[in-house]
């Protein structure tokens, strides 16, 4: 495919500082390979989680709670009598009350560094991928409205720590049985386990959390702790792309063994 080429008023690779090639890329591998694979699965997670957060049906099966439903902050939970819940919501709200709570999680992935890569790749192409031109004919970068809202994620980031907080309840809580007696594992707890793992090691890895962690700083070695801290962080961030595909699977796949149990479909196997 071909591309307009460079001119004075051009911006991005069209930009008068650009070489004067018209090919809207050089590359010769399958390039698009890896933002259409991405697209698709981001896709599917899209159809999935808006199902399920519109279902308000099958979300607790005792002592399990899906994820996209914790903490409960409506008094319409089914977790009301039995989990953990703030009734601040109080009776009025009618809609399910997974869209009270999905908003921080889904605020913080939509605003990570990682999905602003994946999805502006895989979704708008722009662009497309690495050395490849992108369609369209102006590029403003996140420096306008809207995306310059993208810089709220540090504080998405602070909202993610609490739900993990909260998720790492309900993997606590998952450790009774279908009456609530304590000491009992069963499938679903490990699933849990997995998932609240996946979650954290996602959550800390974030490129806000090593800029909290270790950021501003002028001398590493006066502040021993924070260096210790950040390098831990940095390695983790340093597979940030892969935790956050393996959370993004490992909660829905809880959620998904929730809707089994509540469902009928499975009867949770206990481990002892
Ligand atoms: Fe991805 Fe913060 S950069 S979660």
């Amino acid at each position: 495919s071909r591309t307009e080429p460079p001119t004075e008023s051009g911006t991005g690779v069209r930009g008068r500082t650009r070489a004067a090639i018209a090919a809207s890329h050089l590359r010769t591998d399958r390039w698009w390979l890896a933002p259409a694979v991405t697209a698709a699965g981001l896709f599917a997670f899209v159809v999935y989680s808006t199902w399920r957060a519109f279902a308000n049906a099958h979300y607790y099966a005792a002592p399990y709670v899906s994820p996209f439903y914790s903490p409960c902050l409506a008094d319409n939970c089914a977790t009301m009598r039995h989990g953990p819940n703030w009734g601040l919501f109080g009776g009025w709200w009618g809609l399910s009350p997974a869209l009270l709570i999905l908003i921080f999680p889904l605020g913080f992935r939509l605003t990570c560094y990682y999905y602003r890569k994946a999805y502006y790749r895989g979704f708008w192409a722009s662009p497309p991928a690495c050395a490849v031109a992108e369609p369209h004919k102006k590029y403003t970068g996140e420096t306008r409205f809207p995306l310059i809202l993208q810089n709220i994620h540090r504080y998405f980031f602070y909202a993610a720590v609490l739900v993990a907080c909260v998720l790492t309840y309900d993997t606590v809580l998952a450790f009774r049985d279908e009456h609530y007696a304590w000491g009992h594992m069963g499938l679903g707890t490990l699933i849990f386990l997995l998932n609240i793992t996946l979650i954290w090691a996602y959550t800390i890895s974030c490129h806000s959390c090593r800029h909290i962690v270790g950021g501003r700083l002028k001398h590493f070695s006066k502040h021993p702790v924070r260096y210790r801290l950040w390098g831990w962080v940095g390695k983790l961030n340093a597979r940030h792309m892969l935790l956050a595909w393996a959370s993004l699977v490992s909660v829905a796949l809880a959620d998904f063994y929730v809707y089994l149990v509540a469902s009928g479909a499975f009867d949770d196997p206990r481990l002892f």
